[in-house]
């Protein structure tokens, strides 16, 4: 191993080409097909930020949480945790390093906490597998996380099984904080729950990351819901990120016609100028497009759309896509400079 570098610039999670290609579930004995889950991505987590993962269902948005919670191993390419590449460290360092410093809320908070348990024994479940202080000190840390979650003390005899939705949820994301983590990874968090508590469990990490300073990586099929909580935002269709930036630029100001098509397709404050309406259904990851995924959907797509896909567009402040026939930009439609401030 080399020495250790001053890595407090490197971003939290880095994924430098990524593949996960899974064996289809089907198929016979003799020829299981791949699975593209994941093609060639390229994404960071920085310290503190909000990055949304937004794209329709079997685009690949929970394999990359497992990427990036190191409980999905790449089939090519590196994920490195704050510079250190996560696959070249030792079992049981990438266990106690870098499984303390992530946490993970997953979409079904019933399925996710074990039944039998009463909610003292789950919040403690990882201090005690971290052996994190002394018995006592673990008891008054289950009880701060509690208070963290906006839950009342009596929740911590209850099993999940007596909770609401919105309960368990949060149990589960006081569990996901017991190690102190710089990173969340919410997979779907409110997908689960009634509308009515969705807001309540958003607010609740939004505001869990202005107290505690986490990253997260928020994940969801809505991107709506993605605008409105996160910092920068990457979108992906079919396994591949075709698109990210900072928030506003990825919704204000898409380029890639997938991102325009998801944005129109959804109600929202800002007016569009016409709905887009996709046809047909997302490919299959067996079998994906050649070139661009998203050709056989897009009204755009011609012949070069299928001979490869696109090397990436860099626009201002870290603003990125994947297409050779982007969206106008914003700024291509602003009016000439020294012309705007006048009233006529
Ligand atoms: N363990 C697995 N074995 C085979 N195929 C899988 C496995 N996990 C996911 N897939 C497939 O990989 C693709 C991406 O899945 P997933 O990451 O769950 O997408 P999303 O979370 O966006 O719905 C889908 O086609 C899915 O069917
Ligand atoms: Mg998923």
């Amino acid at each position: 191993m080399t020495a250790p570098k001053d890595t407090t610039m490197e971003p939290l999670v880095r994924l430098d080409h990524v593949h996960v290609r899974h064996k289809a579930r089907s198929g016979g004995i003799l020829r299981r097909d791949a699975v593209h889950a994941l093609t060639d991505a390229c994404l960071e987590v920085r310290r503190g930020e909000i990055l949304g993962l937004v794209g329709e269902s079997g685009c690949g948005k929970s394999t990359l949480a497992r990427v990036v919670t190191g409980l999905q191993r790449p089939t090519e390419g590196h994920v490195y945790f704050k510079g250190q590449d996560l696959w070249q460290t030792s079992a049981a360092e990438r266990r106690t390093r870098f499984g303390a410093s992530i946490g993970v809320v997953f979409q079904d908070p019933s399925t996710a906490l074990n039944p039998r348990l009463p909610v003292r024994r789950i919040l403690r479940d990882p201090l005690d597998v971290h052996t994190r202080g002394t018995p006592a000190e673990r008891e008054q840390r289950v009880e701060e996380l509690l208070d963290l979650v906006g839950l009342p003390g009596h929740t911590l005899q209850a099993l999940p099984g007596q909770l609401s939705g919105g309960q368990r949820q949060r149990v589960a994301i006081a569990r996901a904080l017991a190690l102190e983590p710089e990173l969340i990874v919410a997979d779907e968090p409110t997908s689960a729950l009634d509308v009515s508590v969705r807001a309540q469990v958003l607010n609740l990490l939004v505001d869990l990351r202005a107290r505690l300073g986490l990253g997260m990586v928020f994940i969801s099929h809505d991107v709506q819901t993605v605008r409105y909580l996160s910092d920068r935002i990457a979108v992906l269709y079919l396994g591949r990120v075709v698109e990210e930036g900072r928030a506003a630029q990825v919704t204000g100001d898409s380029r890639h016609p997938y991102t325009e098509a998801l944005l129109s397709a959804t109600p929202s404050l800002l007016e569009r100028p016409r709905r887009i309406v996709l046809h047909g259904p997302v490919p299959s990851a067996t079998n994906p497009p050649s070139g661009c995924p998203f050709r056989t959907r897009c009204w755009k797509a011609d012949d070069i759309c299928a001979a490869a896909f696109p090397e990436a567009t860099d626009g201002p402040g870290g603003h990125r896509w994947h297409c050779v026939h982007p969206q106008p930009g914003a700024d291509t439609a602003a009016p000439l400079p020294g012309r705007a401030a006048h009233g006529g």
